[in-house]
């Protein structure tokens, strides 16, 4: 009979026990909240936002008769997804919507080629550089001849991306051309071709895209100061498990050098 007492005491004794830790594991998990990684994890998707006007970066292209959203950043942001093992969603957007989408959760991070400036770190967090290139100016083919320093641009219609860091750039050394800020890329290249603008500011890769599709542009030789460059991902502040995340899959795309071979692959479906 003593002995019986003694081990439902303990049997209750357990339970209680039991019973507190799993209250305590549920309480700690719910006032810690869960990291970024681990939502993302939890919903099985991350959301990417980008700018698809912008080859060989990120573009639309027709695959099999429909309309997709491909690049060197798409394939980095997918490796990004796989490495979390989880699947990417894709929006885009315009260039100077894509770090107020960030801040409202809409998208959780950005790969549009967006340059890590000091203005934006202020607001945003930024993977390591994955990718650097030049400004150049694009033209009409049949300005080649009248066009080739920044002085021919006086007086000129210069096209660039409206949030863009060509924007500023732009407006500090072109200071005698009118400047005309658009939202997208695209539209800045048709701008050019009917003549609404006369030239348009963009890195070298994608100036050398958009003049392998249009015959009748033309690349400038004007030479341009560079400000500040290169390429890297974004992320809301206060993120930075997702940051280093981003950071691990894009060190291993840079030390394997497969970064180079996804620009080269962009590039030669840029048609
Ligand atoms: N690198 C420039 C910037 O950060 C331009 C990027 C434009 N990207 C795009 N997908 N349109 O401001």
């Amino acid at each position: 009979m003593k002995n019986i007492n003694s081990k439902k005491i303990i049997s209750m004794i357990i339970t209680i026990l039991m019973a507190f830790s799993l209250s305590g594991c549920a309480q700690g998990k719910a006032s810690a909240g869960l990291s970024k990684v681990d939502k993302i994890k939890e919903q099985g998707k991350i959301v990417i936002g980008t700018s698809a006007d912008y080859p060989p970066y990120e573009f639309h292209k027709s695959i099999q008769g429909k309309d997709t959203i491909v690049g060197f950043d798409i394939e980095i942001a997918k490796e990004v997804a796989k490495d979390l093992g989880v699947k990417l969603e894709i929006k885009d957007m315009k260039f100077d919507g894509l770090l107020a989408a960030l801040e409202t959760g809409n998208i959780d991070f950005v790969a549009a080629g967006m340059t890590p400036t000091e203005d934006r770190k202020k607001n945003v967090d930024f993977s390591t550089i994955y990718y650097t290139a030049v400004q150049c100016v694009v033209i009409r083919a049949e300005d080649e001849g009248a066009i080739k320093s920044l002085g021919d641009l006086k007086g000129k219609k210069v096209g660039v991306q409206k949030g863009a860091v060509q924007e500023q750039l732009a407006k500090v050394q072109l200071t005698t051309s009118d400047i005309k800020p658009l939202g997208k890329v695209s539209d800045l290249m048709l701008s050019l071709s009917t003549k609404k603008v006369d030239a348009v500011i963009v890195e070298l890769p994608v100036a050398k895209a958009y003049v392998k599709q249009n015959s009748s542009l033309a690349l400038s030789k004007i030479q341009l100061k560079t400000g500040e460059e290169g390429s890297a991902v974004a992320v809301k502040k206060g993120n930075e498990d997702l940051v280093s995340s981003i950071n691990t899959t894009i060190t291993k795309l840079i030390k394997n050098k497969a970064i180079d071979k996804l620009v080269t692959d962009a590039n030669s479906i840029t048609e």
